[in-house]
């Protein structure tokens, strides 16, 4: 059983989050349900910062908001001192919404809309990661319309074809993301940017991928960038003042899974880095990490309540949830592998066999393939520990149904981070037009 954060299993052989039942949770908010252990989400965090203040230089850490985002925790991280890596208008909307700084937010992308870019700079957005030629020439070109000047980092694809799933990959030479080192592109534009008078050239920017347990993956990410730093230097006299090398640390999801020890990870990469500019004699450039899902995968936990058991023979047993890949698609999307168990029986022996599956119309809509569980009925609370991230930020409205909502619990406390979506929510911006109203 994957117990994480602040979760422990009372006598009643209930589970407990945050000090509250996980059946109290459900009989006050409903199900599906994902309850996000505060706890655990700041443990986290400390564990990056402790890190990154052993780096001898100057370090940020920044957390991707595409794994998770909403006002509470934006509010939250802003306390905490993170900045916010945001790839869209929408969510700069939503951190400004939680009194997210904008000086803090590095605005991310592949594809950013000249509208984005206006209202990124008006907003005053700290960073601008350009993503390619085309971009950085309209990211150029807009800025001479605004008086203050633009700070952007330069996203390189090093080469590194990460250990992780293929639809989860950036590092690669052919990514759709960042231009290559191998190539030259990488040195024609960061060149090109240091020219430009209305922008404020500061570094470099690398994310190899998601999901990634080996240490060594990430160390070759740190010699590839330190490398390109030092060429930079080397041929052109340009020196780079932040090295950034995006998110992608692996949070398990189940016992069985490897653990990153994030404190020991991020203190090899920073002194990596710390001693290539010592024996280079080049000065320590700040260091910038951001990751998502390993500072709220483990921290959220999904509720749901079982509906239908259904036996087709003694190898397959169907228990269907009241939510499913609305509300987590990576089981359907990356073939990503959840624990589960029962909330309101932990103790109870595991003798039957499930194949989880939600409620949508599709034959894929498993949320876990093999799992064994006691023997379950309807009204058991079935819950998915580590499923904090990229669930909520991803969930759709699928044949109708409405998204969860989230808490946030701690010490005995929960409160509400999003509201469940109601029905009438789904059809707000449909119109009826006239001539079909009567
Ligand atoms: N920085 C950049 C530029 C990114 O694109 C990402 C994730 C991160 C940081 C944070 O990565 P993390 O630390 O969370 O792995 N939907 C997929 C994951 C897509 C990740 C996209 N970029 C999933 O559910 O596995």
């Amino acid at each position: 059983m994957h117990l994480t954060g602040t979760m422990t299993v009372n006598k009643d052989g209930r589970l407990e989050i945050g000090g509250i039942t996980a059946t109290k949770l459900v009989n006050d908010y409903g199900t599906p349900l994902l309850v996000y252990d505060e706890e655990l989400i700041l443990e986290k965090i400390a564990a990056f910062q402790a890190a990154l203040a052993e780096y001898p230089g100057e370090s940020q850490l920044i957390y991707a908001s595409k794994a998770f985002l909403c006002r509470g925790l934006a509010a939250m991280l802003r306390k905490e001192g993170l900045a916010l890596d945001i790839v869209s208008e929408g969510e700069l909307a939503r951190a400004r919404a939680g009194n997210f700084p904008p000086e803090k937010m590095f605005f991310h992308g592949n594809n950013k809309s000249p509208a984005e870019i206006k209202k990124a700079i008006e907003e005053g957005a700290g960073r601008f990661i350009v993503d390619n030629a085309c971009e950085a020439r309209l990211l150029a070109d807009i800025s001479e319309q605004y008086e203050q000047e633009v700070a952007c980092q330069l996203r390189v694809t090093p080469g590194i074809d990460a250990n992780t799933h293929d639809y989860i990959k950036t590092g690669q030479k052919t990514s759709k993301f960042g231009v290559g080192i191998a190539t030259g592109q990488a040195e024609e534009l960061a060149l090109w940017l240091e020219e430009q008078e209305q922008l404020n050239f500061m570094g470099l920017h690398s994310h190899i991928g998601s999901q990634i347990y080996e240490s060594s993956t990430f160390k070759e990410l740190i010699w590839s960038m330190a490398q390109f730093m030092l060429e930079l230097r080397q041929k052109h006299g340009l020196k780079i003042k932040e090295i950034n090398l995006g998110g992608g640390i692996g949070a398990p999801q189940r016992a069985e899974d490897s653990q990153v020890n994030i404190k020991n990870l991020v203190t090899e990469v920073g002194s990596e880095l710390a001693a290539t500019c010592k024996r280079a004699d080049y000065p320590l450039p700040r260091l910038l990490l951001e990751p998502g899902r390993a500072i709220v995968g483990e921290a959220g936990t999904s509720l749901y309540t079982i509906g239908s058991v259904k036996r087709v023979n003694n190898s397959k047993n169907y228990v269907a949830v009241d939510g499913g890949m609305t509300d987590n698609i990576r089981p359907a999307l990356y073939d990503a592998n959840y624990e589960g168990f029962l909330a309101n029986r932990c103790q109870a022996d595991d003798d039957f066999l499930a194949t989880v599956v939600g409620k949508c119309c599709e034959s894929g809509d498993v949320l876990i393939k093999d799992l064994e569980l006691p023997e379950p009925k309807a009204g058991d609370i079935l819950t998915i520990p580590a499923s904090g991230a990229y669930t909520y930020s991803m969930a759709s409205n699928y044949n109708g149904i409405p998204r969860p909502a989230v808490l946030l619990v701690n010490s005995g406390q929960a409160e509400v981070l999003i509201e469940r979506e109601k029905v009438s929510e789904l059809y707000r911006l449909d119109t009826l037009p006239a001539r079909f109203q009567d």
